[in-house]
C-alpha cells in the first residue's frame, strides 16, 4: 500500500511535468536519484564521506579515494589500505583507463613456498598468518588516480577516513557481529590484531557501540599530510618489515619501496550496440566477460526469454569455456605472454560457440581435458563501490583483503590488516588436478608477479553516454555477478535496479556446476536444466553489485545499492 503511494504521488509528479520518461525519473523504485552524482558502496558511512567530497567539488576519483580510505576503516573485512585492487574510470568525454594496484609476490617469494615437506599445499598458509600477504597497492592505487583525476588536495580526501577511525563510529549489527567472529576466531592468533578490533572492555561488540581505531588513525593522518611514500618508504613500511622478519614472513622495506601501481588500457568489448569497458589482466574478469558477452551475441541471447530454460542454458554454456580459457592463459601479463587480442576477439568467440548444443549440457572435464582441475570455491569478501560526478566523469572500483579480514595480521602500531592475497597464485606448478589445483604456469609465483584476479569491475556506455557502472564481491562469482547485472540492463532491458535484484548465476568450468541465488528460478525450469544434464543448485546469496545507473530515456542517474550487503548505501551530492 505504502509504494503503491509512494508510485501515484511519482505519477502526478510527473504527469504535472508533461511525460512517461520523467514518471520514470521520478520514481524512487529505480533507486537514488542523483543528477549531482553519486557514491554507492556496502558501508553507508563510507558513501557518505564520498558523496561529501563531491559536495565539497570533488571529482568522481576525488570521492572515490575518500570512499576507498573511508572503507578501510568502516569496513575492515574487505574495505583496505593492506590489500589490493582495480579502479576504471570513465571521463565525461568518453574515454576510459585504468588503474592496477593489485598486490605483488615478495622479493623472497617461490613458485613452492606453499608446500610441505610431501609436496602438497599447506593451505593455512595463505589463509593467515605472515607468509600470506601480497605487498600491499591500494595506497598507491589510490595516489596515482588521484595524481590524473584528482582536483582537491590529497590530504582533503584521506583526512576525513582518518577522522573517522580517530573519533570513531557507531558499528551496525553485521560489523558488530562480523568483529566478533574475528576476535573470537582466526584473529585470535595475532595480538596485535586483537589489540586493534576487540573492544576494549573485553565484552562482545553490539550494534550501536562506538569503535574508536586509534592506530589505524594515526597511519591514515601520516597518508593523508606525508602523501604514500610514508606508506611504502617511511615508518609504515619498517614497521612491516620488522614484524615480517620477526614472525617469519617476507615483505622488506625494499618490497614495499618497489612496490608500483600501473596504469593500464581498459578492455573494450562490443555488446549489442553497447561499449563494455573492463580491467585488463592481472585481472581476468575483464576479458572473462567481454568474451562470454561476445559467446552470448553469437548466439542472439536477447532473443531468448530472461531466466528462461534456453537463456539460463546458453549463458552457462558461456560461463564454462570463459572460465576454461581464464585457466588455461590468464595472468600477470608483465611475466607472461597473455593472449588477450585473440580472446577478446569475435572470431573466437564464434569458434568457441561451435561446441554448444542447444539441448544438452557440454561436459567441463572433457573440453578442458588438456589441463582437467577442479578450482576450490574461493574466499568471497571483496568489496566494490561505483562512483559518479556532476561532469558525469564515472568510477569503477573493487578492491579487496581476499578472504574476509584477510591475513588476520594487523602490523602492531599500524592499526590496518593485511590481505593473504598470495592465495590467488597457483600453489603448485605443473600440477592441474581433478582435487582442487590448477598448476598452470601463466599464474605460477614469481617474486614482483601480482596474483591472478577476478575482479571485474565494467562500466557500459552507448553512442557516447554513459549507461552502467557496477562489479562486485565474490571470488570467481564476481565474473559472473557482472555479467549478470550488464545482460540484465544491456540484453534484456531492465532498470538498474531490477537487474540488481534479478537472481545470480556462476558456473566456474570445474566443479561443473551451476549455482542460482535462493528462489531465482521455478521448479519446472530447474528440472529442465536438469534434464539437458546441468548438475544445478540453489541457495545462498551472489555478490554485492554496488551499482548506478542512468536512465536510457532522461539521462537522470541513479544510485541502486545492492541490499545483499544490509550496510549498503547510495549517497548523492547535495
Ligand atoms: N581476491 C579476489 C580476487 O582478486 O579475485
Amino acid at each position: 500500500m505504502k509504494k503503491l503511494t509512494v508510485c501515484s504521488l511519482a505519477l502526478v509528479v510527473a504527469l504535472s511535468l508533461g511525460g512517461r520518461s520523467r514518471a520514470a525519473a521520478q520514481d524512487p523504485d529505480l533507486g537514488v536519484a542523483a543528477r549531482e552524482g553519486v557514491v554507492v558502496s556496502s558501508s553507508d558511512l563510507a558513501s557518505d564521506i564520498g558523496a561529501a567530497v563531491l559536495t565539497r567539488g570533488g571529482t568522481a576519483v576525488d570521492a572515490a579515494v575518500a570512499t576507498a580510505f573511508a572503507m578501510a576503516v568502516t569496513y575492515p573485512s574487505a574495505g583496505n589500505i593492506g590489500g589490493g585492487g582495480f579502479m576504471i574510470v570513465r571521463t565525461a568525454d568518453g574515454s576510459a583507463t585504468t588503474f592496477d594496484y593489485r598486490e605483488k609476490a615478495p622479493g623472497k617469494s617461490t613458485p613452492g613456498m606453499y608446500l610441505d615437506a610431501k609436496g602438497d599445499i599447506d593451505r593455512e598458509l595463505t589463509r593467515a598468518g605472515y607468509l600470506a600477504p601480497g605487498v600491499p597497492g591500494t595506497v598507491r592505487g589510490m595516489a596515482l588516480a588521484h595524481g590524473r583525476f584528482g582536483k582537491l588536495p590529497w590530504k582533503d580526501v584521506v583526512m576525513p577516513a582518518a577522522l573517522l577511525a580517530r573519533d570513531g563510529f557507531a558499528v551496525s549489527e553485521s560489523l558488530a557481529a562480523g568483529l566478533n567472529r574475528e576476535v573470537a576466531g582466526s584473529m585470535k592468533a595475532f595480538k596485535g590484531s586483537v589489540a586493534a578490533y576487540a573492544k576494549p572492555d573485553g565484552t562482545a561488540w553490539k550494534a550501536g557501540d562506538r569503535i574508536v581505531l586509534g592506530d589505524l588513525a594515526k597511519t591514515l593522518t601520516a597518508i593523508a599530510n606525508e602523501g604514500p611514500d610514508v606508506f611504502y618508504r617511511g615508518w609504515i613500511a619498517a614497521l612491516i618489515d620488522k614484524n615480517m622478519a620477526a614472525n617469519g614472513g617476507l615483505i622488506t622495506m625494499a618490497d614495499m619501496a618497489a612496490y608500483e601501481a600501473k596504469e593500464r588500457p581498459a578492455i573494450h568489448g562490443s555488446f549489442l550496440g553497447y561499449n563494455i569497458i573492463s580491467m585488463p589482466p592481472p585481472s581476468s574478469g575483464g576479458v572473462a566477460l567481454v568474451e562470454m558477452l561476445n559467446m552470448l551475441e553469437a548466439m542472439d541471447i536477447q532473443k531468448l526469454p530472461r531466466l528462461s530454460t534456453e537463456a539460463i542454458h546458453v549463458t552457462t554454456e558461456a560461463r564454462r569455456r570463459a572460465f576454461l580459457d581464464r585457466a588455461r592463459f590468464l595472468g600477470d601479463s608483465d611475466f607472461f605472454n597473455v593472449p588477450v587480442g585473440n580472446l577478446i576477439s569475435k572470431p573466437h568467440a564464434r569458434e568457441q560457440i561451435a561446441s554448444i548444443s542447444r539441448t544438452m549440457a557440454s561436459s567441463s572435464a572433457e573440453l578442458g581435458k588438456d589441463i582437467v582441475t577442479m578450482p576450490l570455491p574461493e574466499p568471497e569478501e571483496t568489496t566494490h563501490f561505483s562512483v559518479v560526478d556532476r561532469s558525469g566523469m564515472a568510477v569503477s572500483n573493487t578492491y579487496t583483503l581476499e578472504g574476509g579480514f584477510g591475513s588476520h595480521v594487523v602490523i602492531p602500531g599500524t592499526g590496518f590488516l593485511l590481505n593473504n592475497e598470495m592465495g590467488d597464485f597457483n600453489k603448485k606448478p605443473g600440477t592441474t588436478n581433478l582435487t582442487g589445483d590448477i598448476g598452470t604456469p601463466a599464474n605460477v609465483i614469481e617474486p614482483g608477479k601480482r596474483m591472478l584476479s577476478s575482479m571485474t569491475p565494467v562500466i557500459v556506455a552507448r553512442a557516447g553516454k554513459l549507461v552502467l557502472v557496477t562489479g562486485s564481491p565474490g571470488g570467481r562469482t564476481i565474473i559472473n555477478t557482472s555479467l549478470d547485472v550488464v545482460l540484465g540492463v544491456t540484453a534484456w532491458g531492465l532498470t538498474g535496479r531490477e537487474a540488481v535484484d534479478a537472481p545470480r548465476m556462476h558456473h566456474q568450468w570445474l566443479p561443473d556446476r551451476l549455482s542460482i541465488e535462493a528462489d531465482g528460478i521455478p521448479d519446472a525450469t530447474l528440472e529442465a536444466l536438469k534434464a539437458m544434464g546441468h548438475d544445478v543448485r540453489m541457495g545462498g546469496r551472489q555478490g554485492s553489485a554496488q551499482s548506478i545507473w542512468v536512465h536510457p530515456n532522461t539521462g537522470l542517474i541513479y544510485g541502486v545499492p545492492d541490499m545483499r550487503s544490509p550496510d549498503a548505501k547510495a549517497s548523492r551530492k547535495e
